[in-house]
């Protein structure tokens, strides 16, 4: 029996994942490194440091662990303007009607996301009154595909794994929800994302019913 949802955040619940792209992206071209939208999908899920790691390797640009803080740095307060002005139309078309109908069924919902912005995201979408746990990248120490975001989530529900439904838009993420033993619920398309349980194009239309008869086929 499911008795909670963990939810990924970005590309998922909100419309941000084309924001860190846009970051990433300034950033990269600011060392002469040019990244693709196909570069960006290997870094959804994935923590800040671990995304500068991959882009530098891309250019087979070297910096010391000083640089290296600075360009994360600079690319999160670029992130963080850009997300300044989020509002709820920002949230993924279906959202807050399926975690209504969640509530309704006394499913918990849970966040497992990677960002450490994950907490403002949610305030200035006025969605964070429906979580009942919260597990963001401020709280992890190894990030997607590693399952210990989606762990520690399962740990506060005091919910085991095979009772949890992740939803998750990122490779990485359906990896790391595979591993932990969860349910998953890919959102996008089998062009990008493989070994989830079922995929979904996104909530719109989606009843809590209906996701669970699909789950049992
Ligand atoms: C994930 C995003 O949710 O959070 C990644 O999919 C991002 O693109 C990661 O790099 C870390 O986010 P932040 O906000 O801590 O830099
Ligand atoms: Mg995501």
């Amino acid at each position: 029996m499911i008795r909670a949802c963990i939810f990924d955040l970005d590309g998922v619940i909100v419309d941000t994942a084309i924001y860190h792209f846009v970051a990433w992206k300034n950033l990269a071209a600011s060392l002469g490194i040019e990244f693709t939208e196909k570069n960006n999908e290997k870094l959804k899920g994935v923590g800040r440091m671990e995304s500068l790691d991959f882009i530098l390797s891309l250019g087979q640009v070297q910096k010391d662990e000083s640089e290296m803080l600075v360009l994360a740095h600079n690319k999160n307060e670029h992130y963080k303007s850009l997300i300044s002005s989020l509002t709820e139309e920002a949230i993924l078309p279906g959202i807050k009607v399926f975690f209504d109908e969640l509530k309704e069924a006394g499913v918990f919902i849970a966040l497992g996301s990677s960002s450490k912005n994950a907490r403002p995201v949610l305030e200035n979408i006025g969605l964070k009154s429906y979580f009942d746990v919260i597990v963001d990248g401020t709280n992890i120490s190894r990030s997607k595909p590693d399952p210990e975001v989606f762990e520690l989530g399962a740990q506060a529900l005091e919910i085991p794994p095979v009772e949890i439904i992740v939803f998750e838009d990122a490779q990485a993420g359906i990896d790391a929800a595979k591993t932990g033993g969860f349910k998953c619920v890919g959102v996008g398309s089998a062009e990008e994302l493989s070994g989830a349980d079922i995929l979904i194009p996104g909530f719109e239309g989606l009843t809590y019913a209906h996701l669970l008869n699909q789950l049992k086929q």
